[in-house]
């Protein structure tokens, strides 16, 4: 009996699979020996039947393997588990960059409505998200922050991940457990924090399925050396007011400016840049952050990563714009208690800021600008949303509309930052 005809026979009665065998299995459908059909049998038995943290981490180590690897011990790293309006990668790591943490980071482009930090940069005129790896290494010693775009990191996870998608398997926790630490480990950062967002535009909707996750992201990380912690975070509301690649630049780049944002985008950007201090040793990391913003630390260094990445000077302050906007306006007096980030992250899709298909092309300067946030008191015929780009502007107004909840009494206030590991 083949390898992976005994692993499908073990675990589709609940038994346990061997590291020899996860490994023979994932290399075996990595170079083409083991066909999708058993591939697929075996990730619906460990969908039903599931797996230990022994099987689970011989899993990561596998797929984390099965390409090439990077190696930065003293660098910082973090990953979100995606939302709508998420630039939170973008203020933390000029801020913790600027406290002398270097980071080194490997990035994913979006895919439906979860944006992705390598599409947010190249909204940036001249950014090359590309760089050969003797610069990328430079980078992260001389200006302490580089950001690529990952390549060929963790093929295996590439490869069994397109059919996890089109074969009802994404939603186990193993399986995607040992697909982000597999990826975060072969970037090698010795440093990381995880986002896990939870809400109703977010993969984990309940706060027990967050937490489960969060807990095996840090144990796995932690098995393969890498020092680790995260934060539970809610992603019911898109975080701050923008959502699309250029706006989202902008809003990030105004905050570290000084600008005002709101307050769940400010809170989660503090406590992410601390908890990135922290796992770098820093006792005082709150102040070390304060420091970082209130010195200008931090924009100076947001200014020197896109030069170096190939932007010309001045060019946060010429970032694409859409010709044509328009306003979404309340349809009804009263409080606003939720904009569902899954619609509003629908409408910016619609605009043109992110792919429905990976072959699509983006519009940089496409998105959402939410002009009021839950808690707002707003009257009926006032503007609560900008709309930016005219690929699908109708259905665009149609989503937002239907994303709006008003509401005659004020909300309870919905906490951004919801638990800390
Ligand atoms: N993100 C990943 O990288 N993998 C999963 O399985 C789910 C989300």
């Amino acid at each position: 009996m083949s390898v992976v005809l005994e692993a499908i026979e073990a675990k589709k009665r609940g038994g346990e699979l061997a590291e020899d065998v996860v490994r023979e299995v994932v290399a075996g459908y990595t170079t083409g020996s083991v066909p999708d059909y058993q591939m697929s049998a075996l990730l619906m038995a460990v969908f039903i039947r599931g797996m230990n943290y022994g099987e689970t981490l011989a899993l990561t180590r596998a797929m984390a393997e099965s390409g090439e690897a990077y190696s930065f011990p003293d660098s910082v790293d973090k990953h979100s588990t995606g939302g709508v309006g998420d630039k939170i990668s973008l203020i933390s790591l000029p801020i913790v960059a600027a406290c002398g943490a270097p980071v080194a980071k490997l990035s994913g482009r979006g895919l439906g409505t979860t944006g992705g930090t390598i599409d947010k940069l190249e909204s940036i005129p001249g950014f090359s998200v590309d760089l050969p790896e003797g610069r990328f290494r430079r980078q992260v010693e001389e200006v302490g922050l580089a950001i690529i775009e990952a390549g060929d990191l963790a093929p295996a996870d590439k490869a069994i991940y397109a059919l996890r998608d089109t074969t009802g398997t994404v939603d186990s926790l193993p399986l995607i457990g040992s697909s982000i630490v597999s990826k975060k480990a072969a970037t090698g950062a010795g440093h990381l924090l995880y986002d896990v967002k939870r809400g109703s535009g977010a993969f984990m909707k309940t706060d027990e399925e967050a937490r489960e996750l969060a807990g095996l992201l840090v144990r796995l990380s932690e098995s393969l050396g890498i020092r680790a912690s995260a934060v539970i975070t809610g992603m019911d509301t898109p975080l701050g007011s923008a959502v699309g690649n250029a706006l989202e630049v902008r809003e990030s780049a105004g905050f570290l400016r000084g600008d005002p944002v709101p307050e769940d985008l400010a809170a989660e950007a503090r406590l992410v840049a601390s908890k990135l201090l922290e796992l770098k040793g820093d006792k005082d990391p709150a102040r070390s952050v304060e420091r970082a913003l209130s010195s200008g630390a931090a924009h100076e260094k947001l200014e020197r990563f896109v030069r170096a990445q190939g932007a010309p000077p001045g060019a946060l302050e010429n970032l694409p714009t859409s010709g044509t906007t328009r306003e979404v306006r309340a349809p009804r007096g009263g409080y606003v208690a939720r904009f569902a980030a899954l619609n509003v992250g629908r409408a910016a899709l619609a605009l043109g800021a992110g792919r429905q298909k990976k072959t699509d092309k983006i519009d940089p300067a496409a998105g959402v600008e939410l002009l009021a946030k839950p808690g707002d008191r707003v009257q009926r015929g006032d503007p609560v949303a900008r709309l930016h780009g005219d690929r699908e502007a109708g259905r665009a107004e149609g989503l937002i509309l239907q994303a709006l909840d008003i509401r005659d009494e004020p909300p309870e206030p919905a906490p951004a930052i919801l638990d800390d590991l």
